[in-house]
């Protein structure tokens, strides 16, 4: 193997359709206007030295070593921002330019530093190499770098140095900090030969507004940015193209490695979702795959109290079949079930469901998607017939108007939040649903033009009177309506939503947002151009998600904003393969493709390639599962990846349901907190250890490819398949390929998937089949899915939890960029050093009213639960709302979440929950005895009995 190199082509790639023919060095060559002379060469084949260019940002000319000559034209251009032109005959080696480049870079070469054979960037240098390039044998002026400014070495960040004594001043990393991340937070201070790269006000990059992603490190020609693996490793020796296993977004990353060591994680410039492009996470945070506290042996015990017992693998299969079918003879076979997980491949999300239905014989398997996305399944397939974002990223450079809801793409979902941020440098506008001022409501560059920041739980009341000012004031797009949509289901929505009682004068107070705001959000929205709709969690994870979601699509029904590049509706999927794990027939009443186990054909094809009898009637999800442990008649769960008593809302109703379990088999990295439940503990692998696919929040498949061994011996589908041999049920699979060749023959948005045109392709989204050999990267452009559009009434029901004398404010919940959903794996990177605790962040009015400092410990309380945590004081929030993180077990965020969820899915309603705040003085007694019980489950491993 070796390593994957990507030519750099020195300036980003033109979009134009108008293509421009010119000559260089005697050969022709057509490209697209507005291309440079650079990329051109470069795409023929002819490397123009270069330094301060690179494709990845736009050229800025400033090394002067990509110099060229062209005919009729006095002088020595710079080729990466000279454009061809048609007819242009240039000439990129002559005698004149080899001198011109030779004494540039004999200036560069004389003030830098010559410990080359000692420098970690030996060997992956572009000074080094255009040294090479120009033939570079002597410097007449050598100081060695000594007259180099040189402010110290910058240790702070946890993952790359900053060297400024063999800075350049090339500034490709304040640019690609600027165009690629958006986030500005580099600058070039002093002028001529003073002249110094500085994170923000001369700060250390720990201490400035950097967000780690890494970018500025990629751009970086020389050793100064470098990453802290490359120095203590050494440079890699091959690489292999892979999926981040983080967020929805899906980057496609060069693993670079030296043996099966990891040296580092580089964005891939051909990841379609990512465009190379990376966030600190999938970047950096890849250290828990080695983390000491990664289980890799079996356990077992007999009861919860009893301390683990490592085992054999054929032990814990055999045990956890036997006591599966135990259970099943003893209490039917509906006593069991199980949990697919949102972190694991499509193929080992198949094969649970698989054992489920084929092996258990009941169709008792739900994903983690049931506490965040299954609204978005419910709503979209309603509206438009299928269960899925409409757009692909690309789709966003586009859009005119963003309208963003509940969601904070810069933290959650920070590659895509990139690309947004780029859409809207460019003038794009931004209009924000939110309670909280996230950070696009006001940044570097951006600036939304509304901000709605509405009272949590009143999103159907706020999207209904925005189609209110649609529909009243003719914005609707009537033709589009007539000929995409069912024109009389649109006339009894217009009613409905034109009655005076969704006016935002009639709601503004409910919702807290000025009707004037909400007229003009909708106006923007309905002819400001393009108009593209992304949404988050903060739709979903309410007790009208489902309706919520409708609201959404009848909005861009309505404006005629879906089926073409630009518009639609897109959710940002939280987790890695959350699509995937949907898309796969995770839900108890669908199998893979989204079809109902209740009609007779799709069953019987899965009978007749199963060799099995399925159950027709719908299974138990998450909640019901639980409930029906606590009464007694559900007694065993295989959970695949996920972490239920963290994540899931009401934890004391989630343990009691788990106490209540005979067997439960938790499949995992690390101990979590369900595990304190488990009878059973298989330690699963990490993305680096094996092959599957995900498929990300725009419907994209991608390859995840190992890149090590199992640390633990096996990948998470084989030990599905050795269950599920151990039950009795046979399944035969040599590779994670054949299981999707499997997944195409049964379910048709998938039928041309295969992984021979994923090697081919890169990536494909489905639906991917006869019609759409290559995929479907923008649906319904044609016509909908499900025929003609269907407009949802969306009447308003306020939430149940409301605020009282008892519980005054209301909380919401989200996620902050260093850390990733229950922080199991990202707690276990450096990532730690941004954000070590949650915090609850209250409004200054709220926080003085109740005599809180800033810092101060207080106590979170509702009627569920309590739980205590550090404030931080902020305006970011609106007086009466209350918000925090759940990264941290320490919390348990969810202690104080209720039991009520979205009323056609069971989303919990996460966003919405009425609390009271008061002073403390430090831990719950809870969390005290969890940090004493977290104490001693990390002795668990030397307590553990030997294997056999
Ligand atoms: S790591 Fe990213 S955010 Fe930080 S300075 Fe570099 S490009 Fe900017
Ligand atoms: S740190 Fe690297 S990329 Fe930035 S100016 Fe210096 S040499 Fe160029
Ligand atoms: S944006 Fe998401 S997929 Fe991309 S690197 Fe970050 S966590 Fe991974
Ligand atoms: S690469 Fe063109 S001026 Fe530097």
């Amino acid at each position: 193997m070796s390593l994957i190199h990507e030519i750099d082509h020195g300036t980003p790639r033109s979009k134009s359709e108008t293509m421009v023919t010119l000559t260089i060095d005697g050969e022709t060559m057509t490209v697209p206007e507005g291309t440079s002379i650079m990329r051109a060469a470069s795409e023929m084949g002819t490397a123009i030295p270069k330094l301060c260019a690179t494709d990845m940002v736009e050229a800025f000319g400033s090394c002067r070593l990509c110099l060229v000559e062209i005919e009729g034209r006095a002088g020595t251009p710079a080729s990466c921002t000279t454009p061809v032109m048609p007819g242009m005959v240039v000439k990129t080696q002559t005698d004149r330019l080899k001198r011109l480049r030779k004494g540039v870079m004999e200036l560069y070469i004389s003030d830098h530093p010559l410990d080359c054979l000692t420098c970690a960037a030996n060997g992956d240098c572009e000074l080094q190499d255009m040294a090479g390039a120009v033939g570079l044998r002597d410097v007449r002026y050598g100081h060695e770098g000594h007259n180099h400014p040189n402010p110290g070495l910058d240790e702070s960040n946890p993952y790359f140095t900053y060297d400024p004594s063999k800075c350049i001043v090339c500034s490709r990393c304040v640019r690609a900090c600027e165009e690629v991340q958006g986030t500005f937070a580099l600058t070039i201070a002093g002028r001529g030969f003073d002249s110094v790269v500085s994170p923000g006000m001369e700060e250390s990059f720990l201490g400035s507004e950097c967000v780690s992603c890494g970018a500025c490190v990629q751009a970086c020609p020389t050793a100064t940015l470098t990453e802290k693996t490359v120095i203590e490793i050494g440079q890699p020796e091959h690489s292999v193209i892979t999926t981040c296993a983080y967020c929805g977004v899906g980057c496609t990353f060069k693993a670079e490695m030296r043996g099966n060591e990891v040296v580092r994680m580089v964005p891939w410039k051909d990841g379609k979702a990512n465009r190379g492009h990376s966030c600190v996470k999938g970047r950096f945070a890849w250290g828990y795959a080695s983390h000491k506290e990664r289980i890799l042996n079996p356990m077992i015990r007999e009861s919860i109290d009893q301390p683990w017992r490592e085992v054999s693998w054929q032990e814990a299969i055999a045990h956890t079949a036997s006591e599966f079918k135990r259970i099943q003879a003893k209490y039917g076979r509906l006593s069991i079930g199980g949990i697919t997980s949102s972190r694991c491949t499509n193929e080992e999300t198949f094969l649970v469901q698989k054992l489920i239905r084929g092996g258990f014989g009941n169709n008792n398997v739900d994903t983690c998607a049931r506490v965040c996305h299954s609204p978005t399944g419910y709503g979209l397939s309603q509206t438009y017939g299928t269960s899925a974002g409409t757009q692909d990223f690309d789709s966003v450079e586009q859009s005119d108007i963003i309208l963003l809801i509940g969601a904070n793409p810069t933290d959650a979902h920070p590659v895509f939040g990139s690309r947004m941020k780029k859409r809207l440098r460019e003038g794009a506008k931004l209009i924000v649903l939110d309670p909280r001022r996230i950070d696009l409501v006001r940044m570097p560059h951006v600036e939304a033009s509304y901000h709605l920041p509405l009272r949590p739980g009143t999103n159907v009341a706020v999207l209904t009177a925005l189609a209110h000012v649609i529909v009243t004031e003719g914005l609707a797009d009537e033709a589009f309506v007539r000929e995409r949509c069912d024109w009389d289901e649109f006339q009894d929505w217009a009613s409905f939503v034109a009655d005076p009682r969704h006016s935002p004068e009639a709601i503004a107070e409910l919702c807290g947002v000025p009707a004037e705001d909400i007229r003009a959000a909708a106006r923007l929205y309905a002819t400001g151009g393009n108009g593209a709709i992304y949404y988050g969690l903060g739709v979903t994870e309410h007790s009208q998600g489902s309706t919520t979601v409708m609201a959404i699509a009848n909005l861009a029904m309505a404006t005629g904003n879906i089926g073409r590049p630009g518009v639609g509706v897109n959710p940002l999927r939280g987790q890695n393969n959350v699509q995937g794990a949907c898309d796969m027939g995770s839900f108890p009443h669908e199998f893979s493709g989204y079809r109902h186990v209740s009609g007779d054909e799709t069953r019987q094809l899965f009978e007749s390639l199963w060799g099995v009898a399925l159950d027709s009637e719908p299974g138990l999800r998450i909640p019901n599962m639980l409930d029906a442990a606590v009464d007694g008649v559900f007694k065993g769960l295989y959970v695949q990846g996920e972490d239920i008593l963290q994540s899931d809302p009401d934890t004391r109703h989630v343990a009691a349901g788990l106490a209540a379990m005979e067997c439960v088999v938790v499949q995992d990295l690390f101990l979590n907190e369900t595990a304190n439940y488990a009878h059973v503990f298989l330690p699963g692998s990490t993305f680096l250890e094996k092959d599957g696919t995900f498929t990300n929040a725009e419907r994209r498949i991608q390859r995840v490819r190992k890149v090590m061994p199992s640390k633990s011996g096996k990948a998470d589908w084989e030990i599905t398949l050795d269950i599920a041999h151990a039950m009795g049920f046979d399944m035969h699979y040599a590779h994670p390929s054949e299981i999707m060749d499997e997944i195409a023959r049964l379910t048709p948005s998938f039928a041309g998937v295969s992984y021979a045109k994923l090697d081919a392709e890169g990536s494909v989204q489905w639906p991917c089949n006869d019609k759409a050999p290559l995929g479907t990267p923008v649906m319904h452009i044609d016509g909908f899915v499900r025929g003609k559009g269907r407009f949802m009434v969306t009447e308003y029901v306020a939430t149940d939890e409301r605020t009282g004398p008892r519980f005054p404010l209301l909380l919401t919940t989200g996620r902050i960029l260093s850390q990733y959903n229950v922080g199991a794996q990202t707690r276990r990177t450096e990532n730690v050093v941004w954000h070590g605790e949650d915090r609850l962040e209250i409004h200054p009015h709220d926080a003085e009213q109740r005599g809180i400092q800033d810092g101060q410990w207080v106590k979170l309380a509702s009627r569920s639960g309590e739980t205590s945590l550090r404030a931080r004081i902020t305006e970011r929030v609106a007086p009466g709302v209350v918000y925090t993180t759940f990264h941290h077990p320490g919390t348990q965020a969810n202690v104080v979440t209720t039991d009520f969820s979205d009323w056609a899915t069971n989303c919990p309603e996460y966003k919405v929950t009425a609390v009271q705040v008061m002073p403390s003085n430090g831990p719950t007694a809870w969390q005290a005895d969890y940090d004493e019980q977290a104490r001693q489950s990390r002795r668990i491993a030397p307590h553990v009995e030997a294997a056999e």
